[in-house]
């Protein structure tokens, strides 16, 4: 099914530099002359060669091509957009001039998965022009060794609706495909299913797959997704995935007044599945940092007032069982300063949660506490013993609402020195309450463009306040933690909730399918750390967390996020203090990340060096089999490390004996390899901390 392709024959027609180009400098624009014939073919490559970009009108059409190591592992495939007025992007093309130039620099992240990110592309900007001669639109496309994104680049037409973009991914049908439904009512919070991609309807992106005849590895996503409506990819005949605009509620897909640029419509290929997750290509399609000085957008731990609601030991409502009352609200300050967390997050301290919060979201207040919960003095406690609250905005979607009160809200936070806020957006898909003047509501998609300006508003009257956002029931990361730095972290995904609702709970597979998927988009608050895995109940007894506790460790490691939670209830850490040390050590910003290796729904090995510091975290995690993994140590610096490991023990095993776990110590250099065992459902985490000064950074 795969044509081999040699790039350099292709170029045949009148266009750019050579098919392997690296260019220090840009070429100038090659404007041509009103005789010269229009170009029907651009090619370009990576750096290394390896991927290759074909760009083609044919009977006035645009279509895109890519090739990896020379075989097409993207069928030529439509590009266009198609406007409710005026004229459509579609058709009548012609590329009139390419451009291209080479890009390498790096660059630093104030925090995150590594400090230094190096942005090696080739790069080329078409113009297409219609038949007559009139301005259509500019391609920008950028090929890396890790994959490409392209845009399209659309001139002033005025005030116009996008009704259909009609970008295309045709790819090999039987490709392995770990999908997520899209347009569903349960937004991003689905099991991941594994299916030839011919089974996939509409799916969300980051959408992963594995070709046949030992791949690529392939990843679509969308990177920079600013004024515009997510993507979702709906297969139409097989093997053609289409972009589907998230619509307003009018059917309109995208407002536009004026030009517009769309996001960046991505691709990762690799190998190796660890690959895609060692990219940085989402990043890297993204603008540089906004906001400036950024320090005080600070990577944390926290514990908070969350999991007893969740396992129904306490409520967000008022009453008896109010979970966010002042005194407890003391406890868990204290406990976070004994243990050396930053912040303690609290729940249902606001007014709105009584009755059925999930439908009553128009009555949330944002600056309201209840009585029992006093905000002021809280904060005063905290801030006495080095710990700061952690803001809480549940709007159950309610998003006008929202806006009608965050200033006042934020300003609060910010003058209780509140640096942080969880918000969340509990509603079906489809059911975003958008609120106009005059009062009339509308129900929007959380992932179309009104909720994708919200989430960007938000994040920017945040950073005036100096608070960083982690948003619940998101809008997908496209990677604008580069340009907003406060975009600290997100749901987007199952997380660890489920397993307390139990409908169904994670699977085994769950967390060693993320990091290929949901993980490639950006950090994930999956809120690991659940050391009472059966809630108190006999080990056999369902719902309960399929993982043994070895495996809660390793998530801490494997998927990033500048803020973690330790999700449990105190008092199933203090039973464990043994196993509570890691959590309390294991830190939260990186200046390097590696997957040594993986394979999405069987297992995962990520290394993170911590910033400013020789030591290295690792967190291996396995599905339902047991695996012994050896692992070389060849990631870690020079001289002797001491490696504590946490790990299953013989006898682990997520359903019978998930609480078996060895804590040991040894001494390893990079010459050694280590023999890692997981049980089934299980995990192992380990620090390394140079020997020299073998304590926790
Ligand atoms: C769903 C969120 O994922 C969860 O963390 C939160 O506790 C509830 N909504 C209530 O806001
Ligand atoms: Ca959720």
């Amino acid at each position: 099914m795969r044509a081999t392709l040699n790039t350099c024959l292709l170029m045949m027609t009148p266009l750019l530099a050579s098919c392997m180009t690296v260019l220090s400098t840009p070429l100038p624009s090659a404007a041509q002359a009103p005789s010269t014939p229009p170009i029907e073919q651009a090619v370009i490559s990576s750096p290394s060669g390896n991927l290759t970009l074909l760009l083609e009108t044919e009977d006035g059409r645009l279509t895109w091509q890519a090739d990896w190591r020379g075989e097409t592992i993207i069928e030529p495939s439509a590009l266009g957009l198609a406007f409710r007025s005026g004229r459509d992007l579609v058709d009548d093309f012609q590329i009139v001039s390419v451009a291209q130039s080479t890009a390498d620099e790096t660059w630093e992240q104030p925090w995150g998965e590594r400090q230094y990110v190096r942005d090696y592309h080739n790069k080329i900007i078409a113009e297409i022009e219609f038949s007559d001669g009139s301005p259509a639109l500019s391609l920008e496309a950028r090929v890396f060794d890790d994959g490409l994104g392209f845009r399209y680049v659309v001139p002033d037409t005025g005030a116009r609706e996008i009704t259909d973009e009609l970008t295309e991914f045709r790819i090999d049908p039987e490709a392995k495909t770990w999908w997520i439904p899209a347009a569903g009512w349960n937004r991003y919070e689905e099991l991941y299913q594994e299916t030839p991609l011919s089974a996939v309807h509409r799916a969300h992106s980051p959408i992963t797959m594995e070709l046949p005849d030992q791949g690529p590895f392939l990843s679509i996503h969308e990177a920079a997704l600013v004024d515009y409506a997510g993507m979702w990819l709906n297969q139409r005949r097989p093997g053609v995935l289409e972009a589907e605009l998230a619509p307003w509620s009018d059917g309109a897909k995208v407002k536009i007044d004026g030009a517009f640029t769309t996001p960046w419509r991505t691709l990762q290929v690799s190998d190796k599945a660890s690959g895609l997750a060692n990219s940085d290509l989402i990043l890297n399609l993204n603008e540089p940092n906004a906001l400036g000085d950024v320090s005080w957008a600070k990577p944390s731990k926290y514990v908070g007032i969350w999991w007893c609601m969740h396992i129904n030991e306490c409520t967000w409502g008022s009453g008896e069982k109010h979970g966010a009352t002042t005194e407890r609200t003391k406890a868990y300050i204290d406990f976070a300063a004994e243990h050396g967390f930053d912040g303690v997050l609290v729940e249902g301290w606001n007014f709105g949660w009584d009755g059925d919060w999930f439908s009553n979201g128009e009555i949330f207040s944002f600056t309201e506490a209840y009585p029992d919960f006093d905000i002021e003095a809280l904060a005063a406690y905290g801030a006495e013993r080095g710990v700061y609250l952690i803001g809480h905005h549940e709007t159950s979607g309610a998003i006008t609402n929202y806006e009608e009160q965050f200033a006042d809200a934020y300003a609060l936070y910010e003058r209780l020195g509140i640096p942080a806020i969880k918000t969340g957006y509990v509603a079906d898909g489809g059911e975003i309450t958008r609120r106009d003047a005059d009062g009339k509501v509308y129900k929007e998609w959380h992932d179309g463009q009104f909720a994708v300006n919200h989430h960007l508003r938000a994040l920017q009257l945040a950073a005036r306040h100096k608070i960083t956002i982690n948003a619940h029931e998101p809008i997908k990361d496209t990677g604008l933690r580069r340009t907003y730095p406060n975009a600290f972290s997100r749901e987007g995904a199952r997380g660890q909730e489920y397993n307390a609702w139990g409908e169904p709970p994670n699977d085994p597979a769950h967390t060693t399918i993320l990091p290929f998927t949901r993980m490639l988009s950006g950090p994930m608050d999956f809120t690991p750390g659940i050391f009472d895995l059966n809630f108190g109940k006999p080990v056999e007894a369902d719902p309960r967390v399929q993982t043994t506790l070895a495996k809660q460790l390793a998530l801490y490691v494997l998927l990033h996020s500048p803020i973690q939670m330790a999700a449990d209830l105190p008092r199933n850490y203090e039973a464990r203090p043994d196993v509570f040390e890691f959590i309390k050590q294991v830190p939260v910003d990186w200046s390097e990340s590696i997957m040594l290796d993986g394979y999405p729904g069987a297992f995962a090995t990520m290394v993170r060096k911590v910033r400013n510091s020789q030591a290295w975290y690792l967190g291996s995690v396995t599905d339902e089999e047991a695996r012994t993994l050896t692992v070389s140590m060849s990631f870690l610096g020079d001289g002797a490390y001491r490696a504590t490991l946490y790990q299953d023990a013989g006898t682990a095993n997520w359903r019978t004996r998930p609480y078996d776990l060895n804590i040991k110590e040894q001494v390893v250099t990079k010459e050694d390899a280590l023999s890692i065992q997981l049980a089934p459902g299980g995990g192992t985490a380990i620090a390394f901390l140079p020997l020299e000064k073998a304590t926790a950074p």
